[in-house]
């Protein structure tokens, strides 16, 4: 149904008995605040939301969110009780996310915990001048309005708990472009949610306009733009929420009262009122309003709207975002969430919101949206606006992560994890990085840059991530499906005072594999063509001027008879891990890639080569080269290392060779070394090529020293319903 005058004034009718006791208090306290507060101008919307409980000793303790947004961020908290007893506070606040954009706004969230000996509905308001200027106001006043009933539900036995919601401060539209801003209308206790316009009279709000382009569909809380003139519109919206049945609330210090299920001519009252409040601003007409050309569209992984996510008490949930447009560039994703979260983007472009949800968030759900905003020129363009729901559950697996600059330790506490083997657990399901336990624990240590460990780089952290998993043992006849997974990471600060850098000097790899045995490879750097002093191990990093050449030769500690040694492919790349996204390729598949690279040698067991000290260490602090082997059966010309450069990334050759008894040659391996720098110079701004890739330009001069760790821990990335360390019924075949 969407809004109609005649049920507001319906509406109207039924307040006013509530609202005239309350007047002369309002107005009084309003008056308080208009002088107390009235620095804090500029307003761009507030929103409130509550949960409640019940206290052994009998009073009742309700856990208050409130988000307010200003041109600056303000973190106060001046709400006042409207009537009733609204008990003792504690109060924390905090800033969420702020933006230059849309009337340069910050959100902050105050979170307010009272405890009130009975639980008779009680009223918060807060209210004074001045909103943003909007169409032909500058500012005006402006009142939020909070209805809080802690009456014992006759169907939850419990107070209510009030919907979840939040939003962005500002939302923006291209005038030409329809929009549905689909509010969420979530309720733990599952009440049927309204949203209605405020109504003056009942001091739920200061300006209380209703738009003509614009129609609210109050039982789907959908706010939908058509068409108006460009403008900043002011929306504020009263949310409600009514039980789906008649229900009875029961107090401590009167008498029960009834509640029964919204209905169009109804008089009947809701179990809780919060104001939903924000700015939205047509904007100048875009070429298209197609998403994905000049409004940003969402791409994979970022959740889908009203989509609920889990979270684990002590855990970190990451909620991964992407968007994309043709003929914008992605400049920002804006959030709104719970105090403590916060928001960071990864050299590849994607934002992660974090947030730890701590023992007292526990059974509750949080809010959280996100809007994408790309750039044409001067002109800013966002997306829709998603928003997902947050359910904590109770602490997963008890694990200690412990990191080191090149190793990461997991021990998880067998007790937490029950029902899972210790032997049935591996390292990103990597048959060479195996997990051990005893009577308490299952433990494990593996390499940053080995067992498939996955690296991450946002503006402050440098993020190593891996999982431990479940696997079959195919030994036996009875296997375990247990679907289990830990996701765990060391989390690196990028600067800071402490430097602990991860700049030794690589010893020789070992490697195993059926056919071939063991063998070792180094990987060293020398000081001339001659390839006879190797670069001295305890000068690293190694520094090079821009255009010197450097000399490199990876070879067998053993010489192993009738084998040689490919070359598959070398990159350089600022950390010492195969899986960093953005690398500088210097040799692939076999071919030459950087102009100035050499090969000297072919088919023999070791190989060399080199290449001018490029411009891609100007790019970062220091690089490491990372390369990929193969070793074959010497002269046999089915190899891999008798094919030589090749475009084909397909590595093994014709059939009838794999079932021959001997290998021929082996997996490809990783073998690196590093670091490498280029010793500062002036010259070092004209080295760095205009050619790269943009988004490698903001790490120049800036040092990615990777220092002091920050945490070991665990993750849980936010994948909908999948439940990670569900284990499921035991498939026994
Ligand atoms: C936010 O983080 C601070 C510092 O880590 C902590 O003291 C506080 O309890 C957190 N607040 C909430 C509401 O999680
Ligand atoms: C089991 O291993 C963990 C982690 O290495 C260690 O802390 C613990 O003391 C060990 N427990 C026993 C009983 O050996
Ligand atoms: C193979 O590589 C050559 C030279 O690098 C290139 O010109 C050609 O387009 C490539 N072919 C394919 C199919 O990628």
């Amino acid at each position: 149904m969407t809004s109609s005058i005649s049920s507001l004034k319906e509406k109207r009718r039924d307040q006013r008995s509530e609202s005239i006791i309350m007047s002369v208090c309002n107005l009084l306290s309003a008056l308080l605040l208009l002088a107390s507060t009235a620095s804090a101008s500029h307003y761009i919307g507030g929103l409130m939301t509550f949960n409640s409980k019940k206290n052994p000793d009998g009073s009742y303790r309700v856990d208050i969110r409130f988000k307010e947004a200003y041109h600056s961020c303000n973190m106060g908290d001046y709400w006042t009780c409207g009537f009733g007893n609204c008990g003792n506070k504690t109060f924390v606040s905090g800033r969420v996310d702020s933006s230059p954009k849309g009337g340069s706004w910050c959100q902050t969230e105050g979170v307010m915990k009272r405890t009130v000996s009975n639980n008779s509905p009680f009223q918060l308001q807060q209210s004074s001048c001045c909103w943003i200027s909007n169409g032909a106001n500058s500012g005006g006043n402006w009142r939020l309005l909070t209805l809080i009933d802690l009456g014992e539900r006759s169907d939850t036995s419990k107070p209510n708990r009030s919907p979840v919601v939040t939003t962005l401060p500002v939302v923006r539209v291209p005038q030409n472009c329809a929009r549905n801003y689909n509010l969420l209308s979530f309720d733990p206790d599952h009440d049927q949610v309204r949203c209605r316009y405020g109504d003056f009279s009942a001091d739920e709000c200061g300006m209380c306009n209703q738009h003509a382009g614009f129609t609210l569909d109050q039982s789907t809380c959908t706010l939908s733009y058509a068409n108006s003139s460009t403008d900043v519109y002011l929306f504020e919206l009263v949310m409600e929420d009514y039980p789906t049945q008649i229900i009875s609330l029961n107090y401590t210090a009167m008498a029960a009262a009834v509640r029964s299920p919204f209905n169009n001519a109804s008089s009947n009252l809701p179990l809780s009122k919060i104001p939903l409040q924000f700015a939205l601003e047509v904007e100048a007409p875009a070429p298209s309003c197609t998403e994905g050309e000049y409004l940003p569209r969402f791409l994979h992984p970022t959740p889908h709207h009203g989509e609920h996510l889990q979270a684990r008490v002590n855990q970190e949930l990451e909620i991964r975002i992407k968007a994309t447009a043709t003929f914008s560039s992605i400049t920002d994703v804006v959030f709104s969430g719970p105090l403590n979260s916060t928001k960071e983007t990864t050299i590849t472009g994607e934002y992660v919101i974090n947030w730890t949800p701590t023992s007292e968030n526990y059974g509750q759900h949080f809010p959280i949206c996100f809007i994408a905003e790309g750039q044409n020129g001067s002109i800013n363009y966002q997306s829709e606006m998603r928003c997902v729901i947050v359910v904590v559950k109770a602490e997963g697996p008890k694990s200690q992560v412990t990191c080191t600059k090149d190793t990461m330790s997991v021990s998880i506490e067998r007790a937490t994890i029950s029902g899972v083997h210790g032997d049935h657990l591996r390292v990103n399901n990597n048959a060479s990085c195996a997990v051990s336990s005893n009577s308490t624990h299952v433990f494990t240590t593996f390499s940053l840059n080995g067992c498939g460990t996955q690296i991450e780089e946002t503006d402050e952290h440098v993020i190593f991530k891996n999982t431990i998993v479940t696997f079959d043992n195919p030994n036996h006849i009875i296997t375990r499906k247990n679907v289990f997974e830990i996701e765990v990471m060391c989390k690196y600060q990028k600067k800071s005072s402490i430097t602990t850098r991860f700049d030794a000097h690589r010893s020789a790899v070992n490697f195993t594999e059926r056919g071939f045995g063991s063998f070792s490879y180094q990987f060293e750097f020398y000081q001339s063509d001659h390839f006879k002093n190797i670069r001295d191990p305890s000068s690293y990093p190694l520094e090079y001027n821009v255009a010197e050449t450097i000399y490199m030769e990876i070879s067998p500690l053993n010489v192993m008879q009738n084998t040689e040694v490919f070359l598959v492919s070398c990159v350089a790349s600022p950390y010492d891990n195969p899986n960093y996204p953005i690398s500088y390729p210097i040799i692939t598949n076999g071919c030459e890639v950087d102009e100035t690279v050499n090969i000297y040698t072919s088919h023999q067991p070791n190989v060399k080569f080199s290449m001018e000290a490029f411009k891609f260490i100007g790019q970062y602090d220091q690089v490491f080269i990372t390369c990929s082997i193969i070793i074959c059966q010497a002269n046999n010309p089915n190899t891999r290392c008798a094919q030589g450069c090749t475009n084909s990334t397909q590595v093994a050759p014709s059939s009838h060779v794999h079932k021959r008894e001997a290998a021929i040659q082996t997996g490809s391996h990783f073998i690196s070394q590093g670091p490498l720098r280029l010793r500062r110079s002036a010259s070092l701004t004209e080295a760095i090529s205009p050619s790269l890739n943009l988004n490698l330009v903001f790490v120049a001069g800036c040092v990615v020293a990777v220092v002091a760790m920050v945490c070991g821990m665990m993750v849980y990335k936010s994948r909908g319903s999948n439940i990670k360390y569900q284990l499921l019924k035991s498939d026994e075949i």
